[in-house]
């Protein structure tokens, strides 16, 4: 089923429990290439990039068994891997590139194509290789393939990444796992998921510390054990489904959360006048008939997530006057503005702002996902339109949220799957 069909104005009340984290368990599947013993993986969401990652691993030769309908994993990555991670899976899931650093750190080689870009981006790799360069891997690259080696294995080394990155910050963690010495990475990007990666690595017997805000240091060892680890829930859907609850007087209780690591969404939704209740592992929001205006810009974490940008601009569309999203992370994810003004939203792009003039009255369309966090958007926006909502190429949306239409049908939202 390709399509799905929303009709609004949909009230919803009642709870959701949140899955676990895509962008945790990307850098945790990949990094489970360092060890050859057994590792069991929970809380595992059932999207598709954790799918493509898992077929990624397996085509290296990993031994991949599910359970519990998908969402417990067990894996073993024994001696013969396969090097290798080919065009056609990476190209659909650029998180394949963290494959690199364990690949090069445990066999001294690794023949990885380039990710390619996407529609929010170039998404380039320059920080992951030039980092790699200097723990003394040699690269090229080769008809879109990094050819890469490191044939006395990786030497441990202080990095200063020259910008913030989520991917590189990752990679290097877990190469220099296995790096003779120690290295220190600063600069790095402090995202709730690579705290995850953190401590699923020390689990399996690394020894990271991290000493500063943005720097880590890690002494390589030299063998891992077996270990079992439950992955973190995925903050981008809490945070989608926070924004849903302050979307048209909703009453939502979101639920296997830690309201701590979305401080920065919670304390913006306070300000346009949600209400909410924070407990130890459930966010209650009331959303509120005036919904006040904000500026607000994306930022690496603990700023505004960049991955809700696209549905914090639905709220907007409902404040009662003008704001603003400034879009400071990727250079073209503003893709969801031209669906929702199809949805009637009054939103004007200006380079990497968008100006959000308010007091929409969103009305049904057929309209196009066109990335996984745009086609959470339209969802948004066509549960408060009036009538009906088509939306299209949800393969988007299945890349990042388990059993999505689900969780919302159950707290009365009227939305099914069609061809
Ligand atoms: C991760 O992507 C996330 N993906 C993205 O979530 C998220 O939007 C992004 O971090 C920022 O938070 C996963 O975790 C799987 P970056 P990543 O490297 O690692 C530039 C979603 O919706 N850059 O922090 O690719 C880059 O172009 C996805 O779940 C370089 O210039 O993000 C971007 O402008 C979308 N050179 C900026 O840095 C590099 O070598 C941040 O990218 C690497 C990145």
């Amino acid at each position: 089923m390709k399509k799905l069909e929303v009709f609004g104005v949909s009230k919803l009340n009642g709870q959701i429990k949140i899955s676990g984290s895509k962008n945790a368990s990307l850098p945790i599947l990949a990094a489970t290439l360092l060890s050859g013993k057994k590792i069991s993986l929970t809380n595992v969401p059932r999207v598709k990039d954790v799918e493509t990652m898992i077929k990624l691993l397996e085509s290296m030769g990993s031994k991949v068994k599910k359970f519990q309908k998908g969402n417990s994993l067990l894996i073993q990555n024994n001696k013969k891997i396969k090097t290798k991670a080919g065009y056609n899976l990476m190209s659909t899931m650029r998180a394949g590139i963290i494959v690199l650093g364990p690949l090069l750190a445990r066999f001294g080689k690794a023949k990885v194509s380039t990710p390619g870009g996407c529609s929010i981006g170039f998404r380039p790799i320059d920080l992951h290789l030039e980092a790699l360069k200097s723990m003394g891997v040699n690269y090229k690259i080769i008809n879109g393939y990094v050819h890469a080696s490191a044939k006395n294995g990786l030497i441990g080394t202080k990095i200063k990444f020259p910008k913030v990155s989520v991917g590189a910050t990752e990679n290097l963690l877990i190469a220099s796992c296995l790096a003779k010495g120690q290295t220190i990475l600063s600069n790095c990007a402090i995202e709730p998921e690579i705290k995850d990666l953190t401590k699923f690595l020390n689990t399996i017997g690394a020894k990271i510390t991290w000493t500063g805000k943005r720097q880590v240091k890690i002494i390589g060892v030299k063998k891992f054990k077996e270990a079992n680890f439950k992955i973190m829930f995925d903050r981008i859907e809490a945070g989608t489904m926070l924004i849903a609850g302050a979307i048209n007087q909703n009453n939502l209780r979101i639920k296997s959360v830690d309201p701590t690591i979305l401080k920065t969404e919670i304390n913006i939704l306070k300000k346009i006048g949600a209400k909410i209740i924070q407990r130890k592992s459930e966010i209650i929001i009331q959303g509120r008939k005036k919904i006040k205006n904000i500026n607000i810009k994306t930022s690496p974490f603990p700023g505004f997530a960049t991955d809700l940008q696209a549905q914090m601009m639905v709220l907007l569309c409902k404040a009662n006057k003008k704001s603003s999203i400034k879009e400071d992370i990727f250079e073209n994810r503003f893709q969801s503005v031209s669906e929702l003004r199809r949805m009637n939203a009054a939103i004007e792009v200006r380079g990497n702002k968008a100006i959000i003039k308010g007091n929409t009255i969103f009305k049904g369309a057929q309209v196009m996902a066109t990335d996984l966090r745009a086609s959470a958007s339209l969802i948004l926006a066509a549960l408060c339109a009036k009538g009906k909502t088509i939306i299209s190429r949800i393969y988007h949306l299945d890349r990042g949220y388990e059993d999505i239409e689900k969780k919302l049908k159950k707290v009365g939202a009227k939305i099914r799957r069609i061809d």
